[in-house]
């Protein structure tokens, strides 16, 4: 509950590295999510070349900061991998969401920065990174240390959004 409350969308970071360590519990946080039937439609394209980082604004308006980050991890939704067709966006919705707090409980900072459905940003990664026809480039996550500070849970509690038993 205290890395759910406290998280938020880092886009500072200093020059210190992520260890290979680090990198690999973040992504069995992320492979831990639930999907579909237990699907697991994803994989995840780990970006630590720096010439390759600084390409990635090229294409997408609202990621500069993977010019500071020391890492991106791009995850990816594959169809050709679904049981139950049509559940990869929520399979890797969840996915991400497991990556970004396993970002923050481990003392990084990062932010999920939307690909799919913008279809300039999804060729684009398509051709930065050489991903195959089929698969979706779903979103992206910058991660490195943080060199800001958020106040921690922002309250977002709304009771008008409850509904019991019926709308
Ligand atoms: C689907 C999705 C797409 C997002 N895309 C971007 C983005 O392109 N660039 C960015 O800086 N932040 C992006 N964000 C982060 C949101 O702006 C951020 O989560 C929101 O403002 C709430 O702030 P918090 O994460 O600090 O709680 C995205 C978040 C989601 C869930």
């Amino acid at each position: 509950m205290q890395a759910l409350f406290s998280r938020r969308s880092i886009r500072k970071y200093t020059h210190d590295a992520v260890s290979d360590a680090e990198i690999k519990e973040i992504l069995e946080a992320a492979m831990s999510a639930p999907s579909a039937g237990n699907q697991q439609p994803w994989h995840f394209v780990v970006i630590n070349d720096r010439k390759i980082l600084d390409r990635i604004p090229e294409f997408h308006p609202h990621s500069l900061m993977c010019r500071e980050a020391h890492i991106a991890i791009l995850v990816c939704g594959d169809p050709s991998l679904e049981k139950h067709v049509g559940y990869w966006v929520q399979d890797c919705a969840a996915a991400t969401q497991n990556l970004l707090v396993a970002v923050h409980a481990k003392g990084l900072g990062g932010v999920w920065v939307g690909v799919y459905p913008r279809e300039e940003r999804i060729v684009g990664f398509r051709k930065l990174l050489n991903i195959p026809e089929h698969v979706v480039p779903f979103a992206v996550i910058p991660v490195g240390r943080p060199a800001e500070q958020k106040p921690p849970r922002p309250d977002r509690y709304n009771e008008t959004r409850i509904h019991t038993n019926a709308w």
